[in-house]
Order: C-alpha cells, then structure tokens, then sequence
C-alpha cells in the first residue's frame, strides 16, 4: 500500500520569499550566525525541531478548556495522567522546557566533582551538568563513529566502557548514568531497549540511578519496533514505557514528542529525590501543579502525549526522513545513516573537502544553504564541538563536520523538502564556490549559539 500522509493543513503560516541579496545582507547583519537571523527571513527553517511543529485541531480544541487556577487545575491532573500512561514513576513535576528540568535533577544528584555518564550529552545538557562542577562524559557505542555504517543502533551506549568506568577509580563518583534517547547529539540515531536494559542493570549493580533523556521517547520506541528483534509487534506506547520502566527517573522536553510549543516533565520514583526537586520546581518554576506551564498548554500537552504514540503519525514521521535523506544523496551529499526521525545530518567533511576544519566546513555549508536558499540550520562540527584558542582560532577539531537539519513535526511536506534537495544539489554541482569561515567573537560557553563570523 502506497504511503498516506495522515493528515492535511487546517491553518496555514505564509512563508517569506527572499531574494539572494536580501540574504547576503541579512547574514552580514547577523555575524554570518544562523542563530541570529531573524526568523521572517528565513524561508525554510530547519534549526530545530523543537517547539516548532504544528498543533492539531484537538490539541487546539482541547486547549480552550485550559484551567489556569493556581494549584490543582483540572488541567494539570490531564496532564499527569497522559504522562502517566506512558511513564510510570510515582512522582511527575511539569516545568516550562527540558533544560529547567535537568537543571532541578541534576542539582539533586550531582555537584562538585561529581560525573554524569551519557551516550551523548545534548549541548546545554552537558552545561547544565558542568554548571555543578561535575563532568560531562560522552560514552558513544564504536559504530557511533561509523557514519555510513547501517548499524540500526548507533545511538547506543558503550555498555564496556560504562563498566570500565564504574568498576574503575573514578566508579564511586559518578552521580548519574543519563541515555538520551533518540540520541540527539549522536545523529539522531535510537537506543535499544538491549542496551538501555544492560546500562540500568550495571547502573543498579553500582548504585547509581539510571536517567532518560527522553526528548524523543515517541521516536525511538518507533525505530525499536522498526529495527530491535522481538519488538515488531509492540505498540510504540508500551515500548515506550517498556523504556521508563527499566530507569529510576527521567527528565523529558515535551517540545519535541509533546508536540506542543513548550513544556517538560521531570519524573522520579524516589519520594526523598521528588521532594528536593518539589521545592526547587516551586522556587524557580511554579507550583507543583503547573511548574511555569499554563492550563492551555498542559491540555496542549495532555492531547499532544496521545497523538505522537499513533503508529500511522511515527510512520510518516520515519518517511519524511528517509526520503530528505534520498533527496540529499540524490543530490550528492553523505548523510549519517540510517536515517533517523528528527533530523538529517550532513557530512560537510566529505562535501566541502577544500575546506580545513579551521575554516568550518559544516558552518560553511550552513550559511550556504541559507544563502542559497533561505534554508536555516545549524552545524555540529568544529564550530560546536572543537577547541578554539583565545583569538578563536581552531585547536582541536570535532570529529566530523555535519550539519544538522531538523525536521519540525507536521509542518513541511515533499514540496518543501524537494526544495531543500535542489538548493543542495546547487551547491553540491560547485562546491568550491563555497566559502570557508573565521570566528570574529567567541564566548567561552555555548559558543556556537552566540558567536559572530565571517568568510574568508
Ligand atoms: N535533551 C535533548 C536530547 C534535546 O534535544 C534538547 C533540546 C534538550 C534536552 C533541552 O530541551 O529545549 O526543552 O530545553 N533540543 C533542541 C534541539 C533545542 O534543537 O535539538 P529544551
């Protein structure tokens, strides 16, 4: 049976079209930093997934029966129990986004000298936890690094290093093991449930708690039912949950696979862990019933918890990603493979081989893609990844140069995606044309978001 998309547009967002010189002014202006643009120049906007797809009528129907009192709201009880029904710990605190709810975790388990073990720490995930003075320490699976390699699980964990690490001298230090799943920073690649089994069974053995960085909980219990032996006949709901179940807690940004605008839970079984955080949730964010999140969006959330689970919703969340992934290679650009569901990732390394790592070849083919064609994305290569010195020159570079497009949930369709192919092929017929960068301003932390360039 041929692919149905199982929805249509019920409102519409116009779109700017712009021409090339608008654009090369528009990046001048902004420090040639997509971050900076302003987004009404933007025709496509590949940046993030995050916050930026596209509600339902339901969600919007449900939405108006937002009840905005102080403590106890109905919406609020909506709210945990959707949440509930998919994660089953004692305790569910609702805070505005992810990163607040790492903040309020992490700060309970970690401090000063203190490790958080991940597969892949997300960017202000890693800030977050070394902004307790704890390290942050990425333990990708060996295939991780394979970028062409078909493995189905590349987002895993490296279950012998984290007993290295565990049973070593530096074991009594860690404070957290955390499996972000999907594993943003690592591709966009899923978990196993395998490997999430065997992380929590070393992390009870050495008395650590196990963590979901569950951004994308809906998308990975897809690719598990998909790619992970004896899981095809699941629902995506129960091996989800299946996934909760096996770790002590979670912190999940709801922007993403809550399909609302904003929104996250922090979830714990621990009833003296809940309380600590209970407080801080309540100084910080809000009380305990709505941590900084409206009754409107609460029902948004309520809502938007079911609708991501719909297997006929993941399914073509999984085709418009296989097929940009096709329109990139048609147009002669490497991706991470396989595939995953959140974004597409391009190796610019291989692309743009005229350009040295110290000039940025994924920032490079970012600001091309905007140029040529108003597409905003963001690189993850050197720019976010390596070492620079004080005058923002490279002295370590990442291990690849890729950039990132993220797809938004149900906001583009082919038309738009074969957009994306062409300007790509456009830029991948000369690729020499293509300039490398030098950074201008680099402030010490979160540097890709806020630092200003040019080209050379
Ligand atoms: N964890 C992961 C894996 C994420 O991808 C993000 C955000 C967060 C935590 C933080 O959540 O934004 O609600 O505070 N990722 C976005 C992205 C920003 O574009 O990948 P937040």
């Amino acid at each position: 049976m041929p692919h149905l998309r199982p929805f249509v547009s019920a409102v519409v967002r116009p779109i700017p079209i712009t021409t090339r010189e608008q654009r090369i002014q528009e990046m001048d202006r902004a420090g040639h930093n997509p971050f900076n643009l302003p987004a009404d120049k933007v025709s496509i906007d590949l940046l993030s997934d995050s916050g930026t797809g596209a509600v339902s009528v339901d969600q919007q129907a449900w939405a108006q029966r937002g009840d905005e009192r102080y403590a106890g709201a109905e919406s609020f009880y909506r709210f945990r129990d959707a949440v509930r029904d998919i994660v089953p710990y004692r305790h569910i605190l609702p805070v505005h986004q992810g990163r607040a709810a790492e903040r309020v975790l992490f700060s309970a388990l970690l401090g000063e000298g203190r490790i958080s073990v991940s597969n892949t720490h997300f960017d202000t995930t890693r800030n977050n936890v070394e902004r307790l003075g704890s390290r942050a320490l990425d333990l990708p699976c060996p295939e991780a690094a394979e970028l062409d390699s078909e493995a189905p699980f590349k987002g895993d964990i490296d279950l012998q290093a984290l007993r290295d690490l565990l049973t070593g001298p530096e074991g009594p230090r860690v404070g957290q093991v955390l499996m972000t799943i999907t594993n943003n920073g690592g591709g966009g690649q899923p978990v196993s449930m395998a490997n999430i089994e065997a992380a929590s069974a070393l992390a009870r053995e050495h008395g650590v708690p196990l963590i979901l960085d569950a951004a994308r909980f809906a998308e990975n219990a897809w690719l598990v039912t998909r790619r992970e032996p004896g899981y095809s006949g699941w629902s995506p709901r129960d091996v989800a949950r299946r996934a909760f179940e096996m770790a002590d807690g979670a912190v999940a940004s709801l922007k993403k696979d809550g399909l609302a605008p904003e929104g996250a839970f922090i979830g714990v079984h621990d009833s003296d862990l809940a309380d600590r955080c209970e407080v801080d949730v309540i100084a910080t964010e809000g009380f305990r019933t709505y941590g900084g999140l409206t009754g409107h969006t609460l029902e948004t959330l309520a809502r938007g918890l079911h609708e991501v689970l719909e297997p006929e919703y993941l399914a073509d969340r999984e085709h418009e990603g296989a097929y940009l992934a096709e329109r990139a290679h048609q147009a002669g650009v490497d991706t991470v493979r396989p595939a995953g569901l959140h974004g597409i990732y391009l190796n610019a390394g291989t692309l743009l081989p005229h350009l040295d790592p110290a000039q940025f070849p994924g920032h490079s083919l970012a600001n091309a893609l905007y140029r040529e064609g108003g597409i905003r994305c963001s690189e993850l290569g050197s720019l976010y990844l390596g070492e620079l010195d004080g005058e923002g020159r490279l002295t370590a570079p990442a291990p690849f140069e890729l950039v990132r497009l993220a797809l938004p949930r149900r906001v583009y369709d082919h038309s738009h995606l074969e957009y994306v192919g062409e300007v790509l092929a456009g830029i991948a017929k000369d690729p020499e044309q293509v300039p490398g960068y030098r950074v201008t301003y680099a402030p010490p932390v979160l540097r890709h978001f806020r630092c200003r360039t040019e080209p050379v």
